[in-house]
């Protein structure tokens, strides 16, 4: 019976039920193992691990804290070599060093160790045997490996507003260079066997913007930055490793984090890029879909409450060709572009009044349109020159009218049909005063769960600037009469909260990893088929350890092996090493990891 289940595409496995147990849970059939963890050695010569001997020497050379986007690039075509890029968001300091008190007793040093301890890994793995299990190659066989840090690593800043007067400091009169890149969230592979990453939660890193110039103060202020204290609670004190971080000395230096990256991680010398024809937001990822006529487009969730979703159209076409010639011109394609932002436009906004319950036609749907307000070096937005819009790309388009969305998090296009889905964490200020109210795109009120939605570009082509849309899921449990499955049986799918990152295997099913369950019990990853009788079938596949949240999944080609990235287990209030509330995963304290999870049988997972 597995064959003609594969080829529909239905999911066979039993889902698991949900639980707070401090372990990774798969289903029955499938087994797991952790490829690497916080602390391992990545690059040659990397000391062993130790947690009461941390260096940010050693970290340099250690996998990094907190993975949540995770790509696996082949090496060779037997599938049984390949690269693992994973970035690293952000810190815990407090669940990485004994004694921890406060961040304002943190040393100097334990400060760059945090720097050192974000950015991206790139690691050289194998196959274990013939299963769809994977481990890091032995010491001598590290070619590729290599560590981007925010300590160290320099980036170039490309696109229409490289240089600007608006990206330039002291120690880059160009602005055009940028050491470090930080708070790494979702992310996405391209074509040509790149890695793009965006920059988040940037704002936290900086103090001082009270004494910023006032003709900056409104767009630092746009994306959370305070400009009314001098240190602001909450953040993570690294001004006092480097004043970059103190916009007090440097107030231009925000401006050059809050971009999306790109990575390439077949050449270990490589310099990385901030592109800033893709715009600055708080960068959730970019992932690549190829328009009818081979541009490139880039989809872009910004995520933060009443934020939005964006998507970049290249002017130059993708060279579909195989030789390093047309991988270094597609190397050049997010250089150059048209940046759009979305507006949503609705068909029964009249009976939606915030509960989440479905209107009469049977459907949250509508058309849309994407906003354009940049093409090349040409500005669309009034009174904003190109410089203006891309380094404060979110006053832009709240001139132009986009749609506040829930949170968007990571976008997704699916290779079987090119429908987009967006995942739209959570956003629970909805409705509330002064704030927008329920639309049908974001039906719910104090919205705790989340929702998908999915976009159908117009003519089927990413390149499009109209499309159609409507909500795939509105999640919670499935006992809410306000939660939607697609129309599906409710009394046959798992629950589900607060949808992150999302992902397909083989047969086109969407797989979606949780962060910050709202109904109670740990994060996890979800799968469901989006076609066919089966629509709306959502299954839990499994369940990260205590305080973890479920980051970057990703299936293998040959669909034997999933990966996931168990971010920040046993991060709970008052939590320390000397008192975890989670042991993940050897029984000491928790550590950060990436997970592999495979089919005893070795058929597809899922399926
Ligand atoms: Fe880093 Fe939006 O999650
Ligand atoms: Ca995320
Ligand atoms: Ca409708
Ligand atoms: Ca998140």
């Amino acid at each position: 019976a597995a064959a003609p289940a594969a080829a529909s595409g239905a999911l066979t496995f039993k889902p698991i039920p949900p639980n707070q147990l401090d372990a990774l849970v798969v289903p029955n059939g499938y087994d797991s193992a952790v490829v690497i963890r916080w602390g391992d050695a990545v690059v040659p010569g990397a000391p062993a691990f130790g947690v009461h001997k941390q260096t940010w020497q050693a970290q340099l050379k250690q996998f990094g804290y907190n993975n949540d986007y995770l790509t696996v690039l082949p090496l060779d075509r037997r599938g049984d070599r390949a690269l693992l890029v994973v970035n690293h968001e952000y810190t815990n300091e407090e669940l990485m060093f004994p004694g921890f008190t406060s961040h304002d007793a943190l040393t100097v040093d334990q400060v760059k160790i945090a720097m050192a301890a974000h950015g991206l890994s790139v690691v050289e793995i194998e196959r274990v045997g013939r299963t769809g299990e994977w481990r890091p190659v032995n010491e001598g066989g590290r070619r590729y490996n290599r560590r981007i840090t925010a300590l160290e690593t320099k980036f170039i800043m490309d696109g229409p507003a490289a240089g600007s007067p608006l990206l330039q400091t002291k120690a880059d009169p160009s602005g055009t260079t940028v050491i470090g890149t930080l708070n790494n969230c979702a992310g996405g592979t391209t074509p040509w066997g790149t890695v793009l990453s965006g920059e988040e939660n940037f704002n936290q890193y900086f103090v001082g913007g009270d004494q910023a110039p006032e003709a900056i103060k409104p767009g630092l202020a746009r994306y959370g930055i305070d400009t009314t204290k001098r240190y602001p609670s909450g953040s993570r004190k690294w001004e006092r490793a480097d004043t970059r971080f103190d916009l007090a000395a440097n107030p231009n230096e925000a401006h050059r984090f809050g971009w999306v990256v790109e990575i390439d991680p077949y050449t270990p010398g490589s310099t990385p890029r901030k592109h800033t024809a893709l715009g600055r937001f708080k960068h959730e990822g970019a992932t690549i879909a190829v328009a009818k006529d081979d541009r490139a487009v880039a989809y872009m969730g910004d995520d933060e409450r009443f934020d939005y979703l964006y998507k970049f159209v290249s002017d130059k076409r993708m060279d579909r060709g195989r030789s390093e010639q047309a991988r270094r011109h597609n190397m050049t394609l997010l250089e150059s572009g048209t940046l759009y932002v979305a507006k949503f436009e609705y068909t029964s906004a009249s009976e939606i009044d915030g509960s989440g319950k479905l209107p009469s036609d049977g459907a949250f749907n509508g058309r849309g349109s994407w906003i354009p307000l940049v093409r090349g070096n040409r500005s669309l937005v009034p009174g904003m020159s190109v410089e203006e819009v891309l380094v404060f790309t979110r006053l832009a388009a709240d001139k132009m009218g986009a749609t506040k969305m829930d949170r968007p998090e990571d976008v997704e296009v699916n290779p079987k049909t090119g429908k987009v889905y967006a995942a739209l964490t959570n956003n629970t200020q909805r409705g509330t005063a002064g704030k927008a109210a329920a639309d049908e795109a974001n039906p719910r009120n104090a919205n705790k769960h989340g929702h998908i939605v999915e976009i159908t570009e117009a003519g089927g082509d990413n390149g499009a600037e109209s499309f159609s849309w409507d909500l795939l899921l509105v999640c919670g449990d499935p006992k809410d009469p306000n939660t939607y499955f697609a129309g599906y049986d409710k009394s046959k799918v798992s629950p589900i909260s607060c949808p992150d990152n999302v992902t397909f295997d083989g047969a086109g099913n969407l797989w979606i990893s949780t962060d910050g369950n709202q109904l109670g019990s740990n994060d996890g990853l979800f799968a469901v088929p989006l076609a066919g009788p089966e629509r709306g079938h959502v299954k839990q596949f499994l369940t990260v350890p205590y305080g973890a949240e479920t980051c970057g999944p990703f299936i293998t080609g040959d669909g034997r092996s999933v990966f996931v990235n168990v971010q920040h287990p046993g991060e709970v209030d008052g939590a320390r090493v000397e008192n975890p509330a989670s042991t993940w995963p050897d029984g000491d304290f928790a550590k950060p990891a990436v997970v592999v999870s495979w089919r005893l049988d070795g058929r597809p997972v899922g399926s």
